[in-house]
């Protein structure tokens, strides 16, 4: 059951900043010292304790991405991102998916891998097997070693040997640790467990040890996320709704057979979730690192969505769309508790674990990507950017809030968009 309001927020771009903070603290229960933290970020001192050298802040603005259900609940999304149209597009996917029923997500367990290096193994099968009957000696060297992660149910999950016969520097065997790290990232606690692994495994294969470290291929903590859009509420334009969506299924098709694309078709999906990433204090360098090599599994880099026709009972052909990914994300530890407006972008995705941080990311990678595909099936990416730079220009020559669009849209339609010329409205509408 959601306890929450509806995330449907029509109109809410057209809200002043102020009424839009004031909606958003009625709808999450924020108080004025979370609304000031959602304003002012990270203060330098802050920043003095988080990084070395520090020098300052680097602002990024913080949006909100409206409309989503997942699941049976209503979610918000704090995005941190630079680049315009994210959000607006992302939130507009979220409300195609919210008319066809919403999202469903989910997630695997939240089981990070460290892996420690084996050099030097004098007999690589017999080091297998020796390491393998040591999972309990193992777990009982490292569960104690992450007490809070453990009373939340999480350890020690299983050890596996793999072998690597030939490499530049000889035959190695990886150990991977599996660690499940419940509500953290775990990178922390995952390479202490390697570390502290380290000895009882060279014992056991008589070999030496050297790296000792996580592996962002995190392909054990997937996210997915599905959904499906009856076609005709695809039509956007001219554009029919059923043509929107074979244009949808020819464009995934291009991103599954072609790296080119590919490339392209995922950076998408990561404009969704990268922002929530920043916004929640998450690392999203390991994210994209993460995803990007998931990506590239089965020895081709493909994208990673699943868009099709099906034929559904109730409502006629609808498209179907289906993302999974590993998603390595923590709500407690790290950045997520020390940046105050990560605090509040938790508490307005109000999620209870960090897996459901990740199957809502999951989500917003899939709205993000659908939002793409329809735009570049249909008009094209740059007419609705376009839209937006005019904005921007018209802002930028001093347009006050009520007459930015009336600007715009005559920049538009006069097809230059120039600052010289928003001038020039703004003088004539005097
Ligand atoms: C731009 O930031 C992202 C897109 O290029 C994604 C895509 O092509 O699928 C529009």
């Amino acid at each position: 059951m959601d306890e929450r309001p509806s995330s449907r927020l029509s109109g809410f771009y057209r809200q002043s900043l102020d009424q839009r903070l004031a909606t958003l603290a009625g709808w999450a229960g924020l108080d004025d010292a979370d609304l000031a933290a959602l304003r002012a970020g990270l203060s330098v001192e802050q920043a003095d304790h988080m990084v070395e050298n520090a020098l300052g802040l680097f602002a990024l603005p913080l949006g909100l991405g409206v409309n989503f259900l997942i699941n049976g609940r209503n979610y918000l999304t704090p995005m941190a991102v630079e680049e315009p149209s994210v959000i607006a597009a992302v939130s507009n996917a979220a409300r195609l998916v919210r008319a066809g029923g919403g999202f469903t997500a989910g997630s695997s367990e939240p089981v990070m891998i460290g892996q420690v290096q084996l050099l030097d193994v004098p007999d690589p099968a017999a080091a297998e097997g020796a390491i393998l009957a040591s999972r309990d000696r193992l777990a009982a060297l490292i569960d104690p070693l992450h007490p809070s992660i453990v009373r939340a149910g999480g350890g020690l999950r299983g050890v596996e040997v793999r072998h690597l016969p030939a490499t530049p520097a000889g035959p190695m065997t990886i150990v991977h640790l599996l660690l499940d790290c419940r509500d953290a990232m775990g990178a922390n606690a995952v390479n202490t467990a390697a570390e502290a692994a380290a000895p009882l495994l060279e014992l056991l294969s008589g070999g030496r040890a050297r790296l000792r470290i996580l592996s962002n291929l995190s392909d054990r903590r997937r996210a997915w996320a599905a959904c499906q859009i009856p076609v005709e509420l695809l039509a956007r334009g001219a554009a029919a709704g059923d043509e929107v969506a074979r244009g949808i299924v020819e464009a995934n098709a291009f991103a599954w057979a072609d790296p080119y694309r590919a490339a392209t078709h995922n950076k998408g999906i990561m404009n969704g979730i990268d922002p929530l990433a920043i916004a929640t204090g998450n690392d999203w360098r390991a994210l994209e690192a993460g995803v990007h090599a998931y990506a590239a599994r089965d020895g081709q880099y493909r994208g990673l969505t699943d868009w099709r026709l099906v034929e559904s009972d109730q409502a006629g052909p609808a498209l179907a769309g289906r993302i999974e990914l590993p998603l390595a994300v923590g709500i407690v530890g790290g950045a997520t508790k020390v940046h105050p407006a990560a605090q509040v972008a938790l508490k307005i995705l109000g999620v209870a674990s960090a897996s459901e941080l990740a199957e809502v990311m999951a989500a917003v990678g899939l709205a993000q990507n659908l939002s793409a595909l329809a735009a570049l099936a249909a008009e094209g990416i740059q007419q609705g950017h376009m839209a937006l730079h005019a904005r921007h220009v018209a802002l930028a020559a001093g347009a006050p809030a009520g007459l930015v669009d009336q600007v715009a849209a005559q920049l538009i339609a006069e097809g230059q968009i120039r600052a010289a010329r928003a001038v020039e409205i703004l003088a004539e509408l005097g």
